[in-house]
Protein backbone atom coordinates (compact mmCIF):
# COMPACT_ATOMS: atom_id res chain seq x y z
CA UNK A 1 0.00 0.00 0.00
CA UNK A 2 1.05 3.86 0.26
CA UNK A 3 3.65 4.94 2.56
CA UNK A 4 4.93 1.81 2.75
CA UNK A 5 8.07 1.33 4.63
CA UNK A 6 7.95 4.68 6.42
CA UNK A 7 8.65 4.65 10.20
CA UNK A 8 5.59 6.98 11.09
CA UNK A 9 3.49 4.83 9.59
CA UNK A 10 0.69 3.05 11.23
CA UNK A 11 -2.63 1.16 10.43
CA UNK A 12 -4.92 4.09 11.13
CA UNK A 13 -3.01 5.84 8.69
CA UNK A 14 -3.14 3.29 6.11
CA UNK A 15 -6.37 2.63 5.44
CA UNK A 16 -10.09 3.61 7.39
CA UNK A 17 -13.46 1.97 6.76
CA UNK A 18 -13.19 -1.76 7.80
CA UNK A 19 -10.15 -2.07 4.98
CA UNK A 20 -6.94 -4.39 6.15
CA UNK A 21 -4.51 -1.90 7.55
CA UNK A 22 -0.48 -2.73 8.49
CA UNK A 23 -0.50 -6.22 9.73
CA UNK A 24 -3.43 -7.69 8.79
CA UNK A 25 -5.40 -5.75 11.18
CA UNK A 26 -8.83 -4.57 10.37
CA UNK A 27 -10.28 -1.10 11.24
CA UNK A 28 -13.64 -0.84 12.33
CA UNK A 29 -13.99 2.46 13.86
CA UNK A 30 -12.31 5.67 14.84
CA UNK A 31 -13.23 8.49 17.15
CA UNK A 32 -11.31 11.68 18.46
CA UNK A 33 -10.55 12.24 22.21
CA UNK A 34 -10.27 14.84 24.49
CA UNK A 35 -6.81 15.81 23.11
CA UNK A 36 -6.96 15.27 19.57
CA UNK A 37 -6.03 11.32 20.08
CA UNK A 38 -7.46 9.33 17.93
CA UNK A 39 -9.19 5.61 19.50
CA UNK A 40 -9.40 3.49 16.98
CA UNK A 41 -11.29 -0.06 17.01
CA UNK A 42 -9.22 -2.83 14.89
CA UNK A 43 -9.70 -6.14 14.41
CA UNK A 44 -6.66 -8.87 14.61
CA UNK A 45 -4.38 -10.16 16.45
CA UNK A 46 -2.26 -7.88 18.56
CA UNK A 47 1.00 -9.45 18.03
CA UNK A 48 0.68 -8.63 14.25
CA UNK A 49 -0.05 -4.87 15.37
CA UNK A 50 2.14 -1.80 13.74
CA UNK A 51 2.23 0.43 17.09
CA UNK A 52 5.00 1.90 19.54
CA UNK A 53 3.87 -0.48 22.41
CA UNK A 54 1.11 -3.91 23.22
CA UNK A 55 -0.20 -4.48 26.02
CA UNK A 56 -0.27 -7.60 27.73
CA UNK A 57 -2.68 -8.40 30.13
CA UNK A 58 -0.72 -10.80 33.20
CA UNK A 59 -0.55 -11.58 36.67
CA UNK A 60 1.95 -9.95 39.25
CA UNK A 61 5.08 -11.98 38.07
CA UNK A 62 4.49 -11.50 34.61
CA UNK A 63 2.99 -15.20 33.68
CA UNK A 64 2.35 -15.43 29.54
CA UNK A 65 -0.45 -17.78 30.78
CA UNK A 66 -2.93 -15.52 29.34
CA UNK A 67 -4.65 -15.33 25.64
CA UNK A 68 -2.52 -12.67 24.52
CA UNK A 69 0.56 -14.00 26.73
CA UNK A 70 0.18 -17.45 25.20
CA UNK A 71 0.33 -15.50 21.91
CA UNK A 72 3.03 -13.22 22.45
CA UNK A 73 5.50 -16.03 24.23
CA UNK A 74 5.04 -18.14 21.03
CA UNK A 75 5.52 -15.39 18.92
CA UNK A 76 8.13 -13.27 20.62
CA UNK A 77 10.10 -16.50 21.15
CA UNK A 78 13.39 -17.06 23.52
CA UNK A 79 14.39 -13.20 22.92
CA UNK A 80 10.83 -11.96 24.24
CA UNK A 81 10.81 -14.90 26.68
CA UNK A 82 14.33 -13.68 28.36
CA UNK A 83 12.73 -10.33 28.19
CA UNK A 84 10.25 -10.24 30.23
CA UNK A 85 12.15 -12.59 32.50
CA UNK A 86 15.14 -10.22 32.73
CA UNK A 87 12.10 -7.44 33.51
CA UNK A 88 10.41 -9.14 36.71
CA UNK A 89 13.85 -9.49 37.61
CA UNK A 90 14.45 -5.90 37.77
CA UNK A 91 11.27 -4.49 38.29
CA UNK A 92 9.94 -7.00 41.07
CA UNK A 93 6.48 -7.73 41.35
CA UNK A 94 3.76 -6.13 39.98
CA UNK A 95 1.28 -3.82 42.31
CA UNK A 96 -2.24 -4.54 41.46
CA UNK A 97 -3.30 -2.51 38.03
CA UNK A 98 0.27 -1.89 38.11
CA UNK A 99 2.21 -1.99 34.47
CA UNK A 100 6.22 -2.43 33.71
CA UNK A 101 7.50 -1.57 29.99
CA UNK A 102 10.67 -3.89 28.03
CA UNK A 103 11.37 -4.22 24.91
CA UNK A 104 9.43 -6.48 22.06
CA UNK A 105 10.98 -9.03 19.94
CA UNK A 106 9.69 -10.53 16.92
CA UNK A 107 7.07 -8.67 16.34
CA UNK A 108 6.61 -5.30 15.29
CA UNK A 109 5.41 -3.61 17.98
CA UNK A 110 9.23 -1.87 19.76
CA UNK A 111 7.50 -2.30 23.48
CA UNK A 112 5.09 -4.42 25.66
CA UNK A 113 3.30 -2.90 28.65
CA UNK A 114 2.61 -5.77 31.34
CA UNK A 115 -0.27 -4.89 33.33
CA UNK A 116 -1.37 -6.36 35.80
CA UNK A 117 -4.88 -7.56 35.31
CA UNK A 118 -7.37 -7.64 37.54
CA UNK A 119 -9.68 -10.78 37.62
CA UNK A 120 -13.21 -10.53 38.19
CA UNK A 121 -15.84 -11.08 40.83
CA UNK A 122 -15.21 -8.79 43.41
CA UNK A 123 -15.66 -4.71 44.31
CA UNK A 124 -12.52 -3.94 43.46
CA UNK A 125 -12.56 -5.46 39.72
CA UNK A 126 -13.74 -2.40 38.08
CA UNK A 127 -11.88 0.25 39.65
CA UNK A 128 -8.81 -2.14 39.15
CA UNK A 129 -9.02 -2.61 35.29
CA UNK A 130 -9.88 1.57 35.47
CA UNK A 131 -6.47 2.06 37.38
CA UNK A 132 -4.73 -0.46 34.95
CA UNK A 133 -5.90 1.54 32.09
CA UNK A 134 -4.83 4.70 33.35
CA UNK A 135 -1.36 3.02 34.58
CA UNK A 136 -0.79 1.46 30.86
CA UNK A 137 -1.20 5.65 29.53
CA UNK A 138 0.88 7.18 31.70
CA UNK A 139 3.69 4.53 31.82
CA UNK A 140 3.58 5.26 27.77
CA UNK A 141 3.77 9.03 28.49
CA UNK A 142 6.42 8.33 30.30
CA UNK A 143 8.19 6.89 27.62
CA UNK A 144 7.35 9.56 25.18
CA UNK A 145 5.67 6.67 22.64
CA UNK A 146 3.06 8.20 20.21
CA UNK A 147 0.71 4.89 20.08
CA UNK A 148 -0.50 2.04 21.92
CA UNK A 149 -2.31 -0.96 21.19
CA UNK A 150 -4.61 -2.20 24.39
CA UNK A 151 -6.91 -5.63 24.29
CA UNK A 152 -10.05 -6.34 25.93
CA UNK A 153 -8.43 -6.97 29.26
CA UNK A 154 -9.85 -8.45 31.92
CA UNK A 155 -12.33 -10.76 29.53
CA UNK A 156 -10.21 -13.60 28.11
CA UNK A 157 -8.46 -15.76 31.59
CA UNK A 158 -9.38 -13.07 33.56
CA UNK A 159 -13.28 -13.44 33.46
CA UNK A 160 -14.24 -9.88 32.99
CA UNK A 161 -18.06 -9.72 31.08
CA UNK A 162 -17.07 -8.53 27.58
CA UNK A 163 -19.48 -5.72 28.25
CA UNK A 164 -18.21 -4.70 31.44
CA UNK A 165 -14.87 -4.80 30.31
CA UNK A 166 -15.50 -2.79 27.55
CA UNK A 167 -17.26 0.44 29.15
CA UNK A 168 -14.34 0.18 32.01
CA UNK A 169 -11.93 0.46 29.01
CA UNK A 170 -13.23 3.04 27.05
CA UNK A 171 -14.27 5.16 29.86
CA UNK A 172 -10.95 4.68 31.57
CA UNK A 173 -9.38 5.71 27.88
CA UNK A 174 -11.42 9.10 27.69
CA UNK A 175 -11.07 10.07 31.37
CA UNK A 176 -6.86 9.73 31.18
CA UNK A 177 -6.77 12.07 28.43
CA UNK A 178 -9.31 14.72 30.17
CA UNK A 179 -7.21 14.20 33.27
CA UNK A 180 -3.68 14.81 31.80
CA UNK A 181 -2.68 18.34 30.37
CA UNK A 182 -0.17 16.90 27.69
CA UNK A 183 0.35 13.96 26.45
CA UNK A 184 2.86 11.69 23.52
CA UNK A 185 0.36 9.84 22.81
CA UNK A 186 -1.62 10.31 19.40
CA UNK A 187 -2.87 6.76 18.78
CA UNK A 188 -5.10 3.84 21.17
CA UNK A 189 -5.78 1.07 19.28
CA UNK A 190 -8.35 -1.57 21.16
CA UNK A 191 -7.34 -4.76 19.41
CA UNK A 192 -10.02 -7.14 19.69
CA UNK A 193 -10.49 -10.18 18.71
CA UNK A 194 -13.97 -12.36 19.01
CA UNK A 195 -16.99 -11.08 17.06
CA UNK A 196 -18.92 -10.50 20.90
CA UNK A 197 -16.18 -8.12 21.52
CA UNK A 198 -15.84 -6.71 18.35
CA UNK A 199 -20.08 -5.63 18.80
CA UNK A 200 -19.14 -4.43 21.97
CA UNK A 201 -16.89 -1.95 21.51
CA UNK A 202 -18.36 -0.78 18.69
CA UNK A 203 -21.40 0.39 19.94
CA UNK A 204 -19.51 1.74 23.04
CA UNK A 205 -17.46 3.89 20.75
CA UNK A 206 -20.54 5.37 19.01
CA UNK A 207 -21.94 6.28 22.78
CA UNK A 208 -18.85 8.88 23.61
CA UNK A 209 -18.91 12.47 22.26
N1 LIG B 1 -4.86 -10.52 20.03
C1 LIG B 1 -5.73 -9.69 20.64
N2 LIG B 1 -6.63 -10.09 21.55
C2 LIG B 1 -6.64 -11.39 21.89
C3 LIG B 1 -5.75 -12.32 21.33
C4 LIG B 1 -4.82 -11.84 20.35
N3 LIG B 1 -3.94 -12.64 19.75
N4 LIG B 1 -5.99 -13.53 21.87
C5 LIG B 1 -6.99 -13.37 22.75
N5 LIG B 1 -7.40 -12.07 22.76
C6 LIG B 1 -8.44 -11.43 23.59
C7 LIG B 1 -9.33 -12.40 24.35
O1 LIG B 1 -10.41 -12.81 23.54
C8 LIG B 1 -9.79 -11.54 25.53
O2 LIG B 1 -10.98 -10.84 25.19
O3 LIG B 1 -7.81 -10.67 24.60
C9 LIG B 1 -8.67 -10.52 25.73
C10 LIG B 1 -7.87 -10.67 27.02
O4 LIG B 1 -7.60 -12.03 27.26
P1 LIG B 1 -6.34 -12.51 28.16
O5 LIG B 1 -5.09 -12.30 27.39
O6 LIG B 1 -6.64 -13.86 28.64
O7 LIG B 1 -6.24 -11.43 29.36
P2 LIG B 1 -7.08 -11.38 30.76
O8 LIG B 1 -8.46 -11.79 30.59
O9 LIG B 1 -6.80 -10.01 31.29
O10 LIG B 1 -6.37 -12.46 31.67
C11 LIG B 1 -5.06 -12.30 32.19
O11 LIG B 1 -3.97 -14.38 32.34
O12 LIG B 1 -1.70 -14.05 32.53
C12 LIG B 1 -2.80 -14.71 33.05
O13 LIG B 1 -3.54 -15.32 35.16
C13 LIG B 1 -2.98 -14.27 34.44
O14 LIG B 1 -4.72 -13.03 35.45
C14 LIG B 1 -3.95 -13.10 34.31
C15 LIG B 1 -4.75 -13.46 33.08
Amino acid sequence: GKGKGKGKQTAATANTGGKKGIGGVTILSEKKLFLGQKMTVVQGDIATLVADAIVHPTNSSFYMGGEVGSQLEKVGGKDFQQEVQDLYKNHGALDTAGAAICPGHNFPAKYVVHVNSPGWGNASSIPNLEKAVKNILSLADEKNLTSVAIPSIGSGRGGFPKQAAAQTIVRAIQNYFVSVMASSLKQIYFVLYDMESIGIYTSEMAKLD
